[in-house]
């Protein structure tokens, strides 16, 4: 089976890769011909573990090509994976599913044969009937072309591993041959024994959705605990194991910290609400909009726990270690940590940013921030040193290799990976997101 990816980017590139990785042969296509060329010389060009290695042994051996043109995957791939971007529409909360329309009627365009598109990319309830009307007005006379929908869940920072061995696959089509030219594309994890649900395009467009939605709401209830922990000194990371520990609840996705951030979760929990509205049942989702501002207050506490322990931020120098939306990835797409070092330069801290992977990222879309090369560099002068993103070299600091580096003696962990007690024996004053270390905080006072 000879396979096309539309869309090359963190979803489209990992997938083309891994289903080159299970034997096939694959053409990745996008519209920016610098990310085609830097693929097809084996470049990545964003950080995801696993991927680069593997993009150059397909290239190498010939498996995984590269093109911008529509003409060529058109006659060629009996199948094309979609895999283009569905982001935020600018000023509103809905998903811009122009991307998608795009690539459809490119494709109906151009292929003069019969073949199936399967759409991955994250869109709203009813956009594939909507697409398979644009397949019908835009193909060649005599073409065959189906439609299926197969929403994707890779985790960026374990892209590779979920993409060869998902936890499931879900595939929208009431078609069998589609069906059973799916089930060949994953035979492997399948025989693997990843279970396979088989439904139609709204359940499978929703499920994507909804899973996006509830990780959501999953992150903000903790949060909104530690709101409450945060008042009467109790300790959010026992009270998350306290139920976690329960099996109906699970102990994952409940960190309380500095929230989620990413080119995912914030613009997915957006377009379900305006998505039920448009279907008349704003009420349903209505929650998502506390979700979001839970998320959010966690920002502003970072920034007031901040103004607290420094007595004002004016003039005074922060460390921010992490710029990333979270460890394993360079993704700066709504990254908390981000957000929280523009805020304390904007009520004029003097702040200093170090990622591992992020930071050139970072300075493209913040580029008045200062950025250190390393950890030594973005702490030597800091008053105040802050964890923002959980990147392992972050997690394993201790207090006496970081006292070596800074005479700063103040620390907030925003997302809960250090050992307090280790910081505070060693004369630190330690402070963290819901646990009794943090000064007490007026909520009333806050808006978002
Ligand atoms: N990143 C993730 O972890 C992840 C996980 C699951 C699902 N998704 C979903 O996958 C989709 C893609 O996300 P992403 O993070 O890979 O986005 P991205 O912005 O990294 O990549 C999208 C790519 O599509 C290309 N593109 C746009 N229009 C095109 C067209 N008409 N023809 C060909 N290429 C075109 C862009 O140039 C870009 O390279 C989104 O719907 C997203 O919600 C992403």
């Amino acid at each position: 089976m000879k396979i096309s990816v539309v869309g090359t980017g963190y979803l489209g590139a990992t997938h083309a890769a891994c289903l080159a990785e299970m034997g096939f042969e694959v053409v990745g296509l996008d519209i920016d011909p610098l990310k085609i060329a830097a693929l097809a010389n084996g470049e990545l060009p964003f950080h995801e573990p696993g991927l680069p290695e593997l993009i150059r042994e397909h290239v190498a051996n010939g498996r995984l090509r590269f093109t911008t043109s529509y003409e060529e995957i058109g006659s060629w791939a009996d199948l094309h994976f979609l895999a283009v971007g569905t982001p935020q529409r600018a000023g509103e909360q809905a998903a811009d599913t122009s991307f998608v329309e795009d690539a459809v009627r490119s494709l109906a365009e151009n292929i003069p044969r019969s073949a199936l598109i399967v759409g991955k990319s994250t869109v709203p309830v009813g956009t594939a009937r909507r697409l398979q009307d644009i397949l019908q007005l835009h193909r060649r006379p005599g073409a065959d072309v189906g439609l299926a929908w197969n929403p994707e869940f890779l985790r960026e920072g374990f892209a590779v591993n979920d993409t060869l061995s998902p936890d499931r696959i879900v595939l929208g089509t009431d078609d069998p041959e589609h069906e059973a030219l799916l089930r060949a594309v994953y035979a492997k994890p399948i025989r693997q024994g990843t279970p396979v649900i088989v439904t139609d395009f709204e359940t499978a467009e929703l499920v994507k959705a909804a899973a996006n939605a509830f990780l959501a709401t999953k992150i903000s209830f903790i949060n909104a605990l530690s709101e409450i922990t945060e008042v009467v000194g109790g300790d959010i990371r026992t009270l998350a194991q306290g139920i976690g520990l329960d099996a109906r609840i699970g102990a994952s996705f409940l960190r309380a910290g500095l929230g989620f951030g990413g080119g995912c979760l914030p613009k997915d929990i957006r377009a379900l609400q305006a998505r039920a509205s448009e279907l008349g049942q704003e009420r349903s989702m209505r929650f998502l909009s506390d979700v979001e501002e839970i998320n959010l207050r966690r920002r502003e506490r970072a920034v007031h726990l901040a103004t607290s322990m420094l007595g004002e931020l004016v003039s005074s120098k922060i460390a921010v270690l992490g710029a990333a939306f979270k460890p394993n990835s360079d993704d700066v797409r709504d990254s908390p940590a981000l957000d929280v070092a523009v805020r304390l330069f904007d009520a004029g801290a003097d702040v200093a940013v170090y990622d591992p992977k992020a930071n050139a990222n970072a300075s493209r879309r913040f580029p008045r921030l200062t950025y250190a090369e390393n950890v030594e560099q973005a702490v030597a002068e800091a008053d105040l040193v802050m964890v923002l993103t959980e990147w392992k070299e972050f997690v394993e600091l201790s207090p006496e290799n970081l006292q070596l580096l800074t005479s700063a003696r103040k620390i907030i962990d925003g997302r809960n990976v250090l050992r307090a007690e280790e910081w505070t024996d060693a004369g630190w004053e330690f402070a963290a997101l819901g646990r009794k270390y943090a000064p007490a905080y007026e909520y009333s006072t806050i808006g978002v």
